[in-house]
């Protein structure tokens, strides 16, 4: 770990506890209801979100050369495949004859080609078209430029993360996840964690609800008052932006404040890091272990959450099993009271109470990513 970063983490907590006072801009701010309740604006976002990096698998679950995985993603049909040299590849499930979906849900360790079911063209793990059937009826068919579409992909953090627009390149990706998860592989554990109880659910509510949710503890004294509260100190976090990506510090009652300049500081010790990727994307990062929640848009009352757990090593005996079982059900039941009032909040938006949901000067991450989203919305091209 990067010891800077560690101090200067105790540095400022200390004098956020001190002050008595979380980090904090500005004098509060309001968020039209209307962001997330509009048909038209959950349409932009889609176009946004397929702009920015989405995790849509755990690295180990592809684990070795032609471990295939097919998925849909935010509305689009992708097909990920490990290649011989070790890499994960996404395409666009999508034949390049008249578009059927090449490969159906699901997954497989091994392959060696993909058939199309409409009409067998056939494509091999590298996307190649391989063969197609009659293929003296296509004369002016360019074999060479057939292949599946590829999509712009990364490995980071044990995760496969995938551009879903296709003019976009691996640079694109690698910018945006930029230093913010070069500082989540540099922490133990989170280079090549593996993945630990995956499951997805649906969630009815606005998926920036359960974004600007995650931007505070001002809520955990109160909404997580029998879960989680007691190991906190009430409303106190430390915001560092990495551009539109920001990482929370949300300090620990155990922190050592009366230590000023304590040596080996572990800020994963005392205190949670949430590395949040613009805009759907985060990750809490705990002593030992990390957890992952990736939200995917299914209109704009509607959200299926992916959950994931990174550890280590896959457990190896019944007590690792225990600990790591101990500590998704404690995750799952904190996520299930910050949910069940997003879906409190999203019930209450049409009856017309409030123009604009309100934020207090330490909530300013909220209103401060409903800004960005907005700007990178406008700054969209029109669509087609
Ligand atoms: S649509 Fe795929 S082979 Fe015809
Ligand atoms: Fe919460």
């Amino acid at each position: 770990m990067n010891d800077n970063f560690a101090a200067e983490l105790h540095r400022r907590a200390t004098a956020a506890l001190q002050a008595g006072r979380a980090d904090a801009q500005g004098q509060g701010d309001r968020v039209p209801v209307a962001r997330y309740t509009d048909e038209a604006m959950a349409r932009d976002e889609r176009r946004l979100l397929h702009r920015h990096p989405q995790p849509v698998a755990a690295g180990a679950s592809l684990a070795t050369p032609g471990a295939w995985l097919s998925l849909t993603y935010i509305g689009v049909p992708l097909l990920l495949v490990r290649q011989e040299n070790g890499q994960v590849q996404a395409f666009l499930n999508v034949c390049r004859h008249r578009g059927a979906r090449v490969v159906p849900e699901g997954s497989g360790s091994e392959v060696r080609a993909f058939v199309c079911p409409y009409h067998a063209w056939t494509y091999k793990p590298d996307g190649a078209l391989r063969g197609v059937p009659e293929s003296f009826g296509f004369p002016c068919l360019k074999q060479e430029e057939s292949g599946l579409r590829r999509l712009a992909t990364v490995e980071r953090a044990g995760l496969v993360w995938v551009l879903l627009d296709a003019s976009l390149a691996e640079s694109d990706a690698g910018a945006a996840l930029g230093a913010l998860m070069d500082n989540l592989e540099s922490l133990a554990g989170l280079r090549t964690p593996v993945a630990f109880a995956p499951r997805s659910y649906v969630v009815e509510a606005n998926w920036k609800l359960l974004v600007d949710g995650s931007f505070e503890a001002y809520h955990f004294k109160v909404a997580h008052r029998e879960t989680i509260a007691h190991m906190f100190m009430n409303n106190m976090q430390i915001v560092d932006e990495f551009a539109l990506n920001r990482r929370l510090y949300l300090v620990k009652s155990k922190f050592p404040q009366d230590q000023p300049g304590v040596d080996g500081f572990d800020p994963r010790r005392y205190g949670n890091l949430t590395y949040f990727f613009f805009p759907n994307t985060t990750i809490l990062v705990q002593p030992d272990h990390a957890q992952l929640s990736s939200l995917e848009p299914l209109g704009p009352t509607r959200t299926r959450v992916h959950e994931l757990t990174l550890i280590p090593e896959a457990p190896a005996s019944e007590k690792a099993q225990a600990h790591w079982d101990a500590n998704v059900a404690l995750y799952r039941r904190t996520l299930a009271e910050d949910y069940a009032l997003a879906e409190s909040i999203q019930a209450g938006l049409a009856s017309g109470a409030n123009e604009a949901l309100t934020f207090g000067t330490f909530e300013y991450s909220a209103p401060r990513f409903h800004a960005q989203l907005h700007a990178q919305i406008a700054a969209l091209q029109p669509a087609p």
